[in-house]
């Protein structure tokens, strides 16, 4: 039987390329990425390639350019999409708010145009925790009320699922699931690929790392939070499990499983995990001691934030399979892999 297609956007990023390596290990997709490479390397497909002994149809198109975009669709037929592809620094997004608004929503209204015309009936979209802001009540579930956004980023992230709702009442037909990622770090077992940024990261984890091998000088943003250690709260979660979640994502929509055509799904391990935890657990799995400094608190950050994942699990049949001290060691070793890159 023909293998369905899965065009993945932002397929040569972090959560992408970890997602197409699960897809193709499925031995059931035909997987095509899409990567303007504003912030990841073509390298990636070449270790795609090394992991999974599969070579990848590609195209470099900016998405925010619809007329290139269409060529994806002229000379494919595509069963799923999954939209990675977008800027994704909460920290960036404050300091440059109309570089994120444009391109993240430009490039999300293309994708969702496309699929309407070509008739590409599942979408899968690239959400995020940062939808729920500052919340009273922990954990988050898929009710929790959606606050005001804290940040650009997270409002591209508000917008971007409304925006889906509103087309997906328009076209009963057309499916879409939103993931709403927690924090996604560590790198695949392989250490051969990993999170990887073209300038120095904002991200807590490639910095704790890129700290530890002498790259970067890690500040802690604040520890001065109504939180049992005084910083940040999270819920960091292993990009395979994220990936994972995506693979089961398809086959939902494919298998036509959803109840409705537009639901949301957390995808976190539900520990919350402070900045200095996630600093204690990386010194544990690295025997390596840390050096860091106390700075001041980072404009757009909320306080504490971990999920209720149950929908997940429930009807997606999804499960975290690796806990913080494997996020740690899967990101080491990646860092210590990686550490003669020039690409
Ligand atoms: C985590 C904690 C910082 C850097 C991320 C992604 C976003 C979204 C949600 C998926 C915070 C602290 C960080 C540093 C620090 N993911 N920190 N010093 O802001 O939670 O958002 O997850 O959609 O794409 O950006 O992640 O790693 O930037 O920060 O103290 O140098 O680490 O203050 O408390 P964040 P982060």
């Amino acid at each position: 039987m023909d293998k369905k297609t899965v065009l993945v956007t932002g397929g040569a990023g972090y959560i992408g390329s970890h997602t197409i390596i699960e897809l193709l290990n499925t031995n059931k997709y035909e997987v095509i990425s899409a990567d303007a490479f504003f912030n990841s390397s073509p390298r990636a497909y070449t270790q795609i390639e090394e992991i999974t002994g599969k070579k990848i149809k590609q195209y470099e198109i900016n998405l925010c350019d619809k007329k290139k975009a269409e060529r994806i669709f002229l000379e494919n037929r595509i069963d799923s999409l999954i939209h990675f592809a977008a800027f994704k620094a909460v920290g960036e997004s404050v300091e440059q708010p109309l570089k994120y608004y444009h391109n993240n929503m430009e490039s999300l209204i293309n994708m969702i145009s496309l699929c309407n015309q070509y008739g590409v009936a599942n979408f899968i979209f690239s959400s995020s925790c940062s939808v729920y802001g500052n919340v009273e009540k922990l954990p988050v579930d898929e009710n929790t009320p959606i606050p005001q956004a804290e940040s650009p980023y997270a409002h591209t992230k508000q917008i971007g699922e409304t925006l889906l709702q509103h087309v997906c009442k328009q076209h009963p037909a057309f499916n879409a699931v939103a993931l709403r990622y927690f924090n996604p770090v560590g790198a695949h077992h392989s250490a051969k690929i990993g999170e990887w940024a073209l300038n120095k990261p904002n991200n807590l984890v490639p910095l704790i790392t890129g700290t530890a091998i002498g790259k970067y000088n890690l500040t802690v943003f604040g520890n001065d939070y109504p939180t049992r250690d005084g910083t940040c709260i999270r819920d960091y979660i292993h990009v395979s499990d994220i990936a994972q979640a995506h693979v089961l994502a398809v086959h939902y929509l494919l298998d036509k499983k959803n109840t409705s055509n537009f639901e949301p799904f957390n995808l976190g391990t539900g520990a919350g995990v402070s900045v200095l935890e996630a600093i204690a657990a990386f010194e544990k799995v690295s025997g390596k001691k840390l050096n860091y400094k106390i700075g001041a608190r980072r404009p757009g950050d909320v306080i504490a934030v971990y999920s209720n994942s149950s929908k997940a699990f429930n009807l997606l049949g999804w499960s975290c399979k690796h806990d913080i001290n494997s996020m740690m060691k899967t990101a080491w070793d990646w860092e210590l892999y990686s550490k003669n890159r020039t690409d």
